[in-house]
Protein backbone atom coordinates (compact mmCIF):
# COMPACT_ATOMS: atom_id res chain seq x y z
CA UNK A 1 0.00 0.00 0.00
CA UNK A 2 1.21 3.63 -0.78
CA UNK A 3 1.41 6.01 2.36
CA UNK A 4 2.92 8.32 1.12
CA UNK A 5 3.09 10.04 -2.66
CA UNK A 6 5.35 12.73 -4.03
CA UNK A 7 4.54 14.46 -7.53
CA UNK A 8 5.31 17.34 -9.31
CA UNK A 9 3.88 20.38 -8.40
CA UNK A 10 -0.05 20.79 -9.61
CA UNK A 11 -2.21 23.57 -11.50
CA UNK A 12 -5.64 24.30 -11.25
CA UNK A 13 -7.24 24.41 -14.61
CA UNK A 14 -10.36 26.03 -13.75
CA UNK A 15 -11.01 28.44 -10.69
CA UNK A 16 -13.13 31.56 -9.46
CA UNK A 17 -10.72 34.02 -7.13
CA UNK A 18 -13.29 36.45 -7.82
CA UNK A 19 -12.52 40.23 -6.38
CA UNK A 20 -11.57 42.75 -3.28
CA UNK A 21 -12.17 41.02 0.05
CA UNK A 22 -13.09 37.61 -1.54
CA UNK A 23 -10.16 37.17 -3.47
CA UNK A 24 -7.75 38.77 -0.42
CA UNK A 25 -9.72 35.41 1.42
CA UNK A 26 -9.62 32.38 -0.75
CA UNK A 27 -6.73 33.04 -3.50
CA UNK A 28 -3.81 31.98 -0.63
CA UNK A 29 -5.71 28.77 -0.67
CA UNK A 30 -5.46 28.26 -4.89
CA UNK A 31 -1.46 29.57 -4.23
CA UNK A 32 -0.61 27.14 -1.38
CA UNK A 33 -1.67 23.92 -3.38
CA UNK A 34 -1.28 24.99 -7.11
CA UNK A 35 1.33 26.60 -8.92
CA UNK A 36 -0.62 27.98 -11.29
CA UNK A 37 -4.41 28.86 -11.93
CA UNK A 38 -6.68 29.41 -14.91
CA UNK A 39 -9.04 31.93 -13.10
CA UNK A 40 -11.95 32.38 -14.33
CA UNK A 41 -13.43 35.77 -15.54
CA UNK A 42 -17.11 35.96 -14.24
CA UNK A 43 -16.57 38.90 -12.49
CA UNK A 44 -18.87 41.79 -12.65
CA UNK A 45 -18.38 43.22 -14.84
CA UNK A 46 -16.58 40.59 -16.66
CA UNK A 47 -13.18 40.54 -17.63
CA UNK A 48 -13.55 41.02 -21.46
CA UNK A 49 -10.84 43.11 -22.44
CA UNK A 50 -6.80 42.52 -22.28
CA UNK A 51 -6.55 46.15 -20.12
CA UNK A 52 -9.28 44.46 -17.72
CA UNK A 53 -6.84 41.50 -17.67
CA UNK A 54 -3.68 42.98 -16.74
CA UNK A 55 -5.40 44.75 -13.97
CA UNK A 56 -7.27 41.78 -12.91
CA UNK A 57 -3.75 39.78 -13.00
CA UNK A 58 -2.31 42.59 -10.81
CA UNK A 59 -5.13 42.38 -8.27
CA UNK A 60 -4.12 39.14 -7.86
CA UNK A 61 -0.60 39.16 -7.94
CA UNK A 62 -0.76 41.63 -4.68
CA UNK A 63 -3.05 39.49 -2.87
CA UNK A 64 -0.68 36.22 -3.22
CA UNK A 65 1.92 36.42 -0.45
CA UNK A 66 5.28 36.56 -3.44
CA UNK A 67 6.81 33.33 -1.16
CA UNK A 68 4.00 30.89 -2.40
CA UNK A 69 5.18 31.22 -6.23
CA UNK A 70 2.46 31.52 -7.69
CA UNK A 71 1.25 32.26 -11.23
CA UNK A 72 -2.53 33.72 -11.91
CA UNK A 73 -3.29 32.44 -15.85
CA UNK A 74 -5.97 35.30 -16.82
CA UNK A 75 -8.86 34.39 -19.24
CA UNK A 76 -11.24 36.61 -21.26
CA UNK A 77 -15.01 36.44 -21.25
CA UNK A 78 -16.77 36.16 -24.60
CA UNK A 79 -19.93 38.23 -25.42
CA UNK A 80 -22.34 38.27 -27.88
CA UNK A 81 -19.68 41.21 -28.91
CA UNK A 82 -16.25 40.04 -28.74
CA UNK A 83 -13.89 41.49 -31.04
CA UNK A 84 -11.44 38.55 -32.87
CA UNK A 85 -8.01 41.54 -33.29
CA UNK A 86 -8.64 42.04 -28.92
CA UNK A 87 -8.50 38.59 -28.13
CA UNK A 88 -5.53 37.87 -30.50
CA UNK A 89 -3.64 40.34 -29.03
CA UNK A 90 -4.29 39.71 -25.88
CA UNK A 91 -3.17 36.55 -26.49
CA UNK A 92 -0.65 37.12 -28.12
CA UNK A 93 1.22 39.50 -25.07
CA UNK A 94 0.40 37.00 -22.80
CA UNK A 95 -2.64 38.54 -20.64
CA UNK A 96 -5.35 36.20 -22.34
CA UNK A 97 -4.03 32.26 -21.95
CA UNK A 98 -7.83 31.53 -22.81
CA UNK A 99 -11.08 32.44 -23.78
CA UNK A 100 -14.18 31.24 -21.87
CA UNK A 101 -17.51 30.61 -23.27
CA UNK A 102 -20.57 31.10 -21.02
CA UNK A 103 -23.29 30.78 -22.37
CA UNK A 104 -25.72 33.76 -21.39
CA UNK A 105 -27.58 32.98 -17.97
CA UNK A 106 -26.19 29.37 -17.10
CA UNK A 107 -24.55 30.05 -14.20
CA UNK A 108 -23.21 32.52 -11.89
CA UNK A 109 -21.88 35.77 -13.75
CA UNK A 110 -22.84 34.91 -17.05
CA UNK A 111 -25.62 37.27 -17.54
CA UNK A 112 -22.76 39.07 -20.64
CA UNK A 113 -22.40 35.48 -21.99
CA UNK A 114 -22.89 34.43 -25.26
CA UNK A 115 -26.75 34.53 -26.85
CA UNK A 116 -25.70 32.22 -29.67
CA UNK A 117 -22.29 30.80 -30.56
CA UNK A 118 -23.34 32.04 -34.55
CA UNK A 119 -22.40 35.70 -32.65
CA UNK A 120 -18.97 34.56 -31.96
CA UNK A 121 -17.88 32.98 -35.22
CA UNK A 122 -15.05 35.03 -36.09
CA UNK A 123 -13.57 35.46 -32.97
CA UNK A 124 -13.61 31.57 -32.89
CA UNK A 125 -12.20 31.12 -35.96
CA UNK A 126 -9.30 33.65 -35.11
CA UNK A 127 -8.52 31.34 -31.74
CA UNK A 128 -8.71 28.26 -33.86
CA UNK A 129 -5.90 30.00 -36.51
CA UNK A 130 -3.85 31.32 -33.02
CA UNK A 131 -4.18 27.97 -31.32
CA UNK A 132 -5.80 30.20 -28.52
CA UNK A 133 -8.16 27.45 -26.50
CA UNK A 134 -11.81 27.99 -26.16
CA UNK A 135 -13.02 26.82 -22.51
CA UNK A 136 -16.46 25.93 -22.40
CA UNK A 137 -19.26 25.79 -19.62
CA UNK A 138 -21.25 23.46 -21.69
CA UNK A 139 -24.72 23.67 -20.26
CA UNK A 140 -27.94 24.57 -22.94
CA UNK A 141 -30.03 27.45 -21.02
CA UNK A 142 -33.48 26.36 -22.79
CA UNK A 143 -36.70 26.76 -20.24
CA UNK A 144 -37.76 23.56 -21.75
CA UNK A 145 -34.58 21.30 -20.99
CA UNK A 146 -34.48 19.79 -17.69
CA UNK A 147 -31.19 21.30 -15.42
CA UNK A 148 -30.27 17.64 -15.29
CA UNK A 149 -30.03 17.16 -19.05
CA UNK A 150 -28.21 20.43 -20.20
CA UNK A 151 -25.09 19.19 -20.36
CA UNK A 152 -26.06 16.16 -22.76
CA UNK A 153 -28.12 18.18 -24.64
CA UNK A 154 -25.25 21.38 -24.76
CA UNK A 155 -23.06 18.55 -26.35
CA UNK A 156 -25.55 17.47 -28.98
CA UNK A 157 -26.27 20.58 -30.19
CA UNK A 158 -23.60 22.73 -29.44
CA UNK A 159 -20.31 21.62 -28.85
CA UNK A 160 -20.72 18.91 -31.10
CA UNK A 161 -21.74 20.99 -34.65
CA UNK A 162 -19.10 23.50 -33.14
CA UNK A 163 -15.64 21.10 -33.16
CA UNK A 164 -16.96 20.01 -36.75
CA UNK A 165 -17.10 23.14 -38.15
CA UNK A 166 -13.89 24.33 -36.05
CA UNK A 167 -11.94 21.17 -36.25
CA UNK A 168 -8.61 22.39 -35.38
CA UNK A 169 -9.63 24.59 -32.28
CA UNK A 170 -8.54 23.69 -29.15
CA UNK A 171 -11.26 22.99 -26.56
CA UNK A 172 -11.61 22.50 -22.82
CA UNK A 173 -15.38 21.26 -21.68
CA UNK A 174 -14.91 22.55 -18.17
CA UNK A 175 -16.24 20.61 -15.10
CA UNK A 176 -17.29 17.74 -16.63
CA UNK A 177 -20.60 16.23 -14.98
CA UNK A 178 -22.10 13.15 -17.12
CA UNK A 179 -21.18 9.91 -18.73
CA UNK A 180 -22.11 11.77 -22.10
CA UNK A 181 -19.39 14.17 -21.75
CA UNK A 182 -16.84 11.81 -20.65
CA UNK A 183 -17.61 9.81 -23.62
CA UNK A 184 -17.30 13.25 -25.96
CA UNK A 185 -13.97 13.83 -25.01
CA UNK A 186 -12.54 10.69 -24.85
CA UNK A 187 -13.81 10.30 -28.34
CA UNK A 188 -12.50 13.62 -29.36
CA UNK A 189 -9.52 14.41 -30.98
CA UNK A 190 -6.57 14.99 -29.04
CA UNK A 191 -6.68 18.88 -29.11
CA UNK A 192 -10.55 18.51 -27.07
CA UNK A 193 -10.01 17.98 -23.11
CA UNK A 194 -11.93 18.39 -19.94
CA UNK A 195 -11.45 19.00 -16.39
CA UNK A 196 -13.03 17.82 -13.46
CA UNK A 197 -13.46 19.31 -9.87
CA UNK A 198 -13.33 16.92 -7.19
CA UNK A 199 -17.01 17.36 -5.95
CA UNK A 200 -18.22 15.59 -9.34
CA UNK A 201 -16.04 12.48 -7.97
CA UNK A 202 -17.12 12.49 -4.70
CA UNK A 203 -20.71 13.11 -5.03
CA UNK A 204 -24.44 12.32 -6.46
CA UNK A 205 -27.46 14.64 -6.79
CA UNK A 206 -28.55 12.95 -3.47
CA UNK A 207 -25.93 14.52 -1.37
CA UNK A 208 -27.81 17.64 -2.27
CA UNK A 209 -31.45 16.46 -2.05
CA UNK A 210 -31.35 13.70 0.59
CA UNK A 211 -32.80 14.36 3.61
CA UNK A 212 -32.79 17.53 3.41
CA UNK A 213 -31.68 20.39 0.68
CA UNK A 214 -27.75 21.36 1.19
CA UNK A 215 -26.93 24.31 -0.48
CA UNK A 216 -23.17 23.95 -0.07
CA UNK A 217 -23.71 20.67 -2.16
CA UNK A 218 -24.99 23.09 -5.12
CA UNK A 219 -22.94 24.08 -8.41
CA UNK A 220 -23.37 24.46 -12.04
CA UNK A 221 -23.54 21.94 -13.49
CA UNK A 222 -25.05 20.27 -11.00
CA UNK A 223 -24.22 16.67 -10.02
CA UNK A 224 -26.13 14.46 -11.36
CA UNK A 225 -27.23 10.63 -11.07
CA UNK A 226 -24.57 8.09 -9.23
CA UNK A 227 -23.97 6.18 -12.80
CA UNK A 228 -22.35 10.01 -14.27
CA UNK A 229 -20.25 10.11 -10.80
CA UNK A 230 -18.71 7.06 -11.85
CA UNK A 231 -18.05 7.69 -15.40
CA UNK A 232 -16.78 11.16 -14.58
CA UNK A 233 -14.13 9.41 -11.80
CA UNK A 234 -13.59 6.45 -14.40
CA UNK A 235 -12.22 9.58 -16.98
CA UNK A 236 -10.42 11.32 -14.43
CA UNK A 237 -8.42 8.13 -13.14
CA UNK A 238 -8.28 6.42 -16.61
CA UNK A 239 -4.59 7.85 -16.85
CA UNK A 240 -6.15 9.23 -20.31
CA UNK A 241 -4.08 12.65 -21.03
CA UNK A 242 -7.45 14.60 -21.80
CA UNK A 243 -8.80 14.86 -18.61
CA UNK A 244 -7.13 17.25 -15.74
CA UNK A 245 -7.32 18.95 -12.40
CA UNK A 246 -9.85 22.01 -12.21
CA UNK A 247 -11.58 22.60 -8.90
CA UNK A 248 -14.20 25.12 -9.83
CA UNK A 249 -13.51 26.41 -6.92
CA UNK A 250 -16.33 28.75 -6.43
CA UNK A 251 -16.95 30.74 -3.24
CA UNK A 252 -19.75 32.40 -1.92
CA UNK A 253 -20.55 33.75 1.51
CA UNK A 254 -22.99 31.61 3.39
CA UNK A 255 -25.80 33.54 3.96
CA UNK A 256 -25.98 33.70 -0.48
CA UNK A 257 -25.85 29.91 -0.19
CA UNK A 258 -28.40 29.38 2.61
CA UNK A 259 -31.18 31.30 1.32
CA UNK A 260 -34.28 31.18 -0.51
CA UNK A 261 -32.46 31.41 -3.52
CA UNK A 262 -28.97 29.89 -3.21
CA UNK A 263 -25.81 30.81 -5.29
CA UNK A 264 -24.10 27.83 -7.25
CA UNK A 265 -20.88 27.10 -6.47
CA UNK A 266 -19.05 24.62 -4.26
CA UNK A 267 -15.24 26.07 -2.01
CA UNK A 268 -13.01 23.45 -2.24
CA UNK A 269 -10.04 25.10 -3.00
CA UNK A 270 -8.47 24.59 0.95
CA UNK A 271 -8.51 21.00 0.87
CA UNK A 272 -9.05 20.01 -3.17
CA UNK A 273 -5.27 17.88 -3.38
CA UNK A 274 -6.58 16.01 -0.31
CA UNK A 275 -9.94 15.76 -1.78
CA UNK A 276 -8.73 14.56 -5.37
CA UNK A 277 -6.33 12.27 -4.22
CA UNK A 278 -8.71 10.56 -1.64
CA UNK A 279 -10.64 9.40 -4.98
CA UNK A 280 -7.62 8.78 -6.66
CA UNK A 281 -6.84 6.38 -3.55
CA UNK A 282 -10.35 4.58 -3.06
CA UNK A 283 -9.95 3.60 -7.09
CA UNK A 284 -6.52 2.04 -7.17
CA UNK A 285 -5.22 4.91 -9.18
CA UNK A 286 -2.49 6.73 -7.27
CA UNK A 287 -0.07 5.83 -9.91
CA UNK A 288 -2.50 8.06 -12.09
CA UNK A 289 -2.85 11.11 -9.89
CA UNK A 290 0.09 13.14 -11.36
CA UNK A 291 -0.85 12.82 -14.56
CA UNK A 292 -4.20 14.32 -13.93
CA UNK A 293 -2.75 16.76 -11.34
CA UNK A 294 0.68 18.27 -12.84
CA UNK A 295 1.02 17.23 -16.33
CA UNK A 296 -2.04 16.38 -18.71
CA UNK A 297 -3.14 19.87 -18.59
CA UNK A 298 0.00 21.61 -19.18
CA UNK A 299 0.74 19.56 -21.97
CA UNK A 300 -2.64 20.51 -23.27
CA UNK A 301 -1.92 24.12 -23.06
CA UNK A 302 1.75 24.22 -24.32
CA UNK A 303 3.10 25.18 -21.28
CA UNK A 304 6.42 23.48 -19.32
CA UNK A 305 5.57 21.00 -16.43
CA UNK A 306 6.35 22.55 -12.77
CA UNK A 307 9.45 22.26 -10.72
CA UNK A 308 9.35 21.40 -7.85
CA UNK A 309 7.13 19.04 -5.79
CA UNK A 310 4.27 18.51 -3.56
CA UNK A 311 3.78 15.41 -1.07
CA UNK A 312 1.35 13.98 0.27
CA UNK A 313 0.87 11.40 3.10
CA UNK A 314 -2.02 8.85 4.50
CA UNK A 315 -3.22 11.01 7.59
CA UNK A 316 -6.47 12.91 8.61
CA UNK A 317 -7.26 15.89 7.68
CA UNK A 318 -9.89 17.89 9.12
CA UNK A 319 -12.38 19.94 7.31
CA UNK A 320 -13.85 22.83 9.54
CA UNK A 321 -17.24 23.74 9.15
CA UNK A 322 -16.45 27.42 8.43
CA UNK A 323 -13.36 29.10 6.57
CA UNK A 324 -14.29 32.69 7.11
CA UNK A 325 -16.97 33.38 5.88
CA UNK A 326 -17.38 30.07 3.08
CA UNK A 327 -18.44 27.02 3.93
CA UNK A 328 -15.62 24.22 2.56
CA UNK A 329 -16.40 21.38 0.30
CA UNK A 330 -16.56 18.38 2.64
CA UNK A 331 -16.72 20.45 5.65
CA UNK A 332 -17.44 18.20 8.64
CA UNK A 333 -15.26 15.90 7.32
CA UNK A 334 -12.23 13.77 7.91
CA UNK A 335 -9.86 12.80 4.51
CA UNK A 336 -7.74 10.29 4.70
CA UNK A 337 -4.53 11.88 3.25
CA UNK A 338 -3.07 15.34 4.10
CA UNK A 339 -0.27 17.42 2.41
CA UNK A 340 3.55 17.23 3.99
O1 LIG B 1 -21.31 26.48 -9.52
C1 LIG B 1 -20.79 27.34 -10.20
N1 LIG B 1 -20.32 28.48 -9.66
N2 LIG B 1 -20.70 27.13 -11.52
C2 LIG B 1 -20.27 28.09 -12.35
O2 LIG B 1 -20.26 27.85 -13.53
C3 LIG B 1 -19.91 29.44 -11.83
C4 LIG B 1 -19.51 29.37 -10.43
C5 LIG B 1 -19.44 30.71 -9.76
O3 LIG B 1 -18.85 31.63 -10.35
O4 LIG B 1 -19.94 30.84 -8.64
ZN1 LIG C 1 -16.35 27.65 -13.00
Amino acid sequence: MTDRLTIRRPDDWHVHLRDGAMLAHVAPYTARQFARAIVMPNLSPPVTTAAEGIAYRDRIRATVPADLDFTPLIVAYLTDHSDAGEMARGHAEGIFTAAKLYPAHATTGSAHGVTDVANIMPVLERMQAIGMPLLIHGEVTDADVDIFDREAVFIERTLAPLAKALPELKIVLEHITTAEAAQFVADAPAHVAATITPQHLHINRNAMLVGGIRPHAYCLPVAKREHHRLAVRAAATSGSPKFFLGTDSAPHAVHTKEAACGCAGIFNAPYALESYVTAFDEDGALDRFEGFASEHGPRFYGLPLNEGTITLERGETVVPDRVGEVVPFHAGETLGWRIV
